[in-house]
């Protein structure tokens, strides 16, 4: 157990500026020009199966989409730039997804306009307060978005009051005791914003208990700003994120620059393990909470020993489509930690 001690880094921010509460959604994604860089198989790029990236999004989108099966209306919460929605649209009827950052609803509606997708709707709103009516929905997904909202389990209990009965929850979730390698981990990231402003990103997380707090720091762009961030870009580049390996990019940056700050934020988001995921799901009420073993980490494991330069892009689907099956036909250990699914009972007292 670490404590939720502060970094150098945090100790700079909170002495020497006047940091405003935020939220995941304003904060960090409606500054993103695009998610996953821009290159999302099939939202963003030609879907090619032989690249492995393109094949274990396909194996985990096509596994989702065998855990919805037989579902008609489903909802997708916090759906970025419409993944795993707009990739699932084929197989369901009719797709609602929400998302709290206004900017990624209307890449999203433009990426559905762009592919002719007419069955998947996009909506501005918090899962921490939806508004929708009760029991509406045959199923939900979250993909890894639970754990960025303000109030998870205000968010899994929204979520379970427009589920019908009988209906299931799919999530896919950052579980902090697979995905961290260390204790404790933090980074810098920089980035120009749409408003011209430079963005210096700070983010730092505990694995036990699970949490992360995370800073933005904007500054104006001058010729000072705009050479200190090309010059910390290539920092981040040649030596890493870390800013304690890099001082250049941490306090010692942000001291250089302080004079051109405009406005400063910050976030904390409660994280989970597969355990606390469990536990947090059946106290809201779900049952049969059941882990997967995920059809992307299968695929990742097998693809290096592909020949798939070699195969058909038949012959890679289908493979995708059995490692999907397989995958959601396996209950896994809770330690796999995702994909989870669960189900809001059929009377519920
Ligand atoms: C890590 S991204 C995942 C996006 C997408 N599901 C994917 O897997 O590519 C998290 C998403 O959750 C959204 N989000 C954050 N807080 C939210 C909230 N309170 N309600 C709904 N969505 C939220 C963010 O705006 C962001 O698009």
């Amino acid at each position: 157990m670490v404590s939720k001690r502060y970094t150098a880094v945090e100790n700079w921010l909170w002495e020497n500026l006047k940091l405003e509460e935020s939220d995941s959604a304003h904060q960090s994604y409606e500054n993103m020009l695009l998610q996953g860089g821009g290159a999302l198989p099939l939202i963003n790029v030609t879907l090619n199966l032989r690249e492995q990236s393109h094949f274990a999004d396909e194996t985990i989108v096509q596994q989702i989409a065998a855990l919805l099966r037989g579902t008609r209306e489903v909802l997708d919460i916090g759906s970025g730039d419409g993944w795993p929605s707009l990739r699932l649209a084929p197989w369901i009827e009719m797709i609602t997804s929400i998302d709290a950052a206004p900017r990624r609803i209307e890449v999203s509606r433009a990426n559905a306009e762009r592919l002719k997708i007419a069955n998947v709707k996009f909506l501005p709103m918090s899962a921490v307060e939806l508004n929708f009516s009760d029991n509406r929905f045959d199923a939900a997904v979250a993909a890894s978005s639970i754990e960025q909202t303000p109030d998870p389990m205000r968010a899994l209990r929204e979520i379970y009051r427009v589920l019908k009965p009988g209906a299931r929850l799919v999530v896919i979730y950052e579980s902090f005791d697979v995905t961290l390698e260390h204790p404790f981990e933090d980074a810098v990231t920089v980035r120009e914003h749409m408003d011209g402003t430079h963005g210096w990103y700070y983010w730092m997380k505990h694995r036990d208990p699970p949490w992360e707090r995370d800073y933005l720091v904007r500054f104006k762009a001058t010729p000072e700003t705009d050479e200190a961030f090309a010059r910390a870009r290539e920092l981040i580049d040649r030596d890493g994120a870390n800013p304690t390996a890099v001082p250049g990019i941490g306090a010692e940056f942000l001291e250089a620059n302080k004079a051109a700050v405009a406005a400063s934020s910050f976030y904390e988001l409660e994280h989970f393990t597969a355990k606390t995921m469990k536990e947090t799901l059946e106290d809201v009420g779900f049952t049969d909470v059941r882990v997967f073993y995920s059809a992307s980490k299968l695929a990742r494991l097998l693809f290096p020993n592909l020949n798939a330069g070699e195969m058909g892009e038949h012959q890679l689907m289908e493979l995708a489509q059995g490692l999907a099956q397989t995958a959601s036909a396996l209950p896994a250990p809770f330690d796999q930690g995702q994909p989870i699914i669960a189900q809001k009972p059929e009377t519920t007292s």
